[in-house]
């Protein structure tokens, strides 16, 4: 009886379309929390969320809603992300779900990712409810948006449900239509416990807190449990939802999507995507988990402080329950000592695991710039993969290096095409096609280098185009495109953190560019430092950072106290984020510098 009362669902959208926002209402018009709780976007509860404005991680809560039928109806609603680095969170939380609420806002119409996030619910048979947002925009055009969605997405809008996010308008039909449309769990409450995780966190006082669906049986305190794939055994000690905040329940049963706690705490001993079944009564066949999604770049990852070596990498263990996506192994550099080789889906998501990593376990870190795997074929004709810059062996041991290649699709206005073509040739693109998805607008189509999308392509576009196209992209092989490594040199030492490989046309102009921007970045020491870049034993580019000037230090000694205890805390603030390369002490941003070259 329960169960039929149970809707879970997604609320899936393309950036910025109002998710979040729209979760706000739902969760103010049912009471789920107190006027004095409720903050703007209250989902999105990692500071670095709410500091950047958009959701990261998927964020499920339960929501009671009293319906017109005048009977209770328990919603378990998944927020997700929108930016292209998340969508493995969306395919997440899809998998626990059946329906979707699929956000387009009705000034902007269906965009790359609404597009994306459309076939994923598709993919995983959802129910899809189409939901026009900011109905209350001067500019808003409900019905173009209908339109597009028929054309484009082939759902039927006819009955979409038109709302505003902003002013609350139309959210009471959209709780209707959610009771109406969207099917309630089905699952045997007998059958023994079968649960999928879906997401987990690391909580200091509780342990290992696993998100999860259970699709039979029931699970409560003082159940042994089983970790299908570690073959692991615990003992349930609490279980509950999140509304927002965790809220204790007798149990959880087939259907209910809620959280599980059991004493676990070493976070090796459960993953994303795993079954959980009952120790003594196992189900015979696991739930199918999840794909795991390869690494678009990697980025090596070391402590400033070397003796943090150990808590960094417990830090990472940690995030990466909470971050399925994240991967990383040990790696030593010459330069920067140990560290790690971080995998990471995009720029976006290497920054917010740098971020996190700072603010949620407060490591110091020196990143090196990102860069994504290449393939050298060795002149045996093996395959090395080349996932950091300064492994590519010297060019007489290999025949030849490739690079993963991605197509991209990018939705513009036709006003734009020109200006879109232009930056995608700019960027080694190779034009394939363009289609009229209807007046107004182009989806164009290029094959490209994955390195040449991932790095600032996006923020480009965004500004070639005023903020009107959107992309989405797919590797699609590796190609031989003639490609160079360059070593860059401090004081004729090589530095292997600072190693980057170009286009040979280009690597000139690179390396020059990489110069002059280390000689402003890298601040004067005492002594003369020789910047130089080179092609094997080659130097092709040159600069000199000269020493201090000697009245810069004598302020240091003098002065009154507090004066130079400030310069002192000043120094050493500086110094945080430096790394001693030999004598030189280099900045992080140098680490970054090969990203602002253009
Ligand atoms: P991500 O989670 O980062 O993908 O974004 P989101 O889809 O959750 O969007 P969010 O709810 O953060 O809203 C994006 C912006 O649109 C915010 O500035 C909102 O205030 C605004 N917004 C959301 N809904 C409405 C609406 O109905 N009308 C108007 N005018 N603005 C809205």
């Amino acid at each position: 009886e329960y169960q039929k009362h149970i809707r879970n669902f997604s609320i899936v959208a393309h950036i910025d379309h109002g998710k979040s926002t729209i979760a706000d209402r739902i969760l103010e018009l049912t009471d789920t929390v107190s006027e004095r709780q409720m903050k703007n976007q209250l989902l999105d509860d990692m500071p670095l969320e709410r500091q950047r404005g958009i959701t990261i991680k998927l964020n499920s809560v339960e929501v009671k809603y009293c319906a017109k039928d005048g009977e209770t109806y328990f919603f378990h609603l998944i927020d997700t992300p929108g930016h292209v680095d998340f969508s493995y969170e969306v395919s997440r939380s899809l998998v626990a779900c059946e329906g979707a609420l699929l956000i387009v806002d009705a000034s902007q119409g269906v965009q790359a990712q609404t597009l994306a996030n459309t076939y994923l619910a598709m993919d995983s048979d959802l129910e899809i409810l189409p939901v026009i947002n900011k109905i209350d925009l001067p500019s808003a055009d409900p019905d173009m948006c209908k339109d597009e969605i028929e054309e484009m997405l082939g759902l039927d809008a006819t009955e979409a449900v038109e709302v505003s996010g902003k002013t609350g308008k139309g959210i009471p039909d959209l709780l209707e239509r959610i009771v109406q449309d969207i099917p309630a769990p089905s699952g045997d409450l007998k059958a023994p416990l079968k649960a999928l995780i879906f997401d987990s966190k690391y909580d200091d006082y509780r342990g290992v807190v696993l998100s999860v669906r259970i699709e039979d049986g029931i699970v409560k305190p003082g159940d042994k449990i089983r970790i299908m794939n570690t073959g692991k055994d615990f003992e349930v000690t609490e279980v509950g939802v999140s509304s927002p905040y965790p809220v204790k329940k007798e149990m959880l049963v087939a259907g209910d999507v809620g959280y599980i706690t059991a004493n676990i705490k070493s976070v090796r001993e459960t993953r994303v995507g795993d079954t959980i079944t009952s120790s003594c009564n196992p189900t015979a066949t696991p739930l199918p988990g999840y794909r795991q999604i390869p690494p678009m770049v990697y980025s090596g990852m070391y402590p400033v402080d070397n003796q943090k070596y150990d808590d960094l990498k417990e830090a990472l263990q940690k995030l990466q329950l909470n971050d399925a996506a994240l991967e990383f192994e040990p790696e030593t550099s010459q330069a920067l000592g140990f560290g790690f080789r971080c995998g990471f889906l995009g720029l976006l998501h290497m920054d917010v695991v740098q971020e996190r990593l700072e603010q949620e376990f407060g490591m110091q870190l020196i990143m090196t710039a990102p860069s994504v795997d290449y393939h050298a074929i060795m002149n045996d004709g093996s395959v090395k993969l080349i996932d950091n810059p300064s492994d590519l062996p010297d060019a007489g041991e290999y025949q030849d290096v490739q690079e993963p290649f991605v197509k991209a699709e990018i939705m513009v206005p036709n006003d734009f095409v020109g200006a879109v073509m232009e930056l995608c040739q700019k960027k080694h693109g190779e034009f394939q096609t363009m289609d009229y998805l209807d007046k107004f607008r182009v989806n164009v189509i290029y094959k490209m280098p994955l390195a040449d999308i991932i790095y600032d392509f996006f923020d480009d576009l965004k500004s070639f185009t005023k903020g009107y196209a959107s992309l989405d992209y797919e590797i699609i092989g590796y190609r031989s495109t003639n490609l160079v490594k360059i070593d860059m040199l401090l004081n004729h030492e090589p530095v292997d953190a600072l190693s980057f490989i170009a286009h040979n046309d280009e690597a000139q102009t690179r390396a020059r560019q990489m110069t002059s921007m280390l000689k402003k970045l890298i601040p004067r020491q005492n002594f003369e430092v020789d910047v130089q870049g080179a092609i094997g034993a080659k130097i092709i580019s040159r600069a000199t950072i000269k020493p201090y000037r000697k009245d810069v230090t004598w302020k240091i000694h003098t002065g009154d106290p507090d004066r130079r205890a400030k310069l002192l805390e000043k120094q050493r603030k500086g110094k945080k984020r430096m790394k001693a390369i030999g004598r030189v002490e280099v900045p992080q941003d140098a680490f970054m510098a090969v990203l602002k070259m253009d």
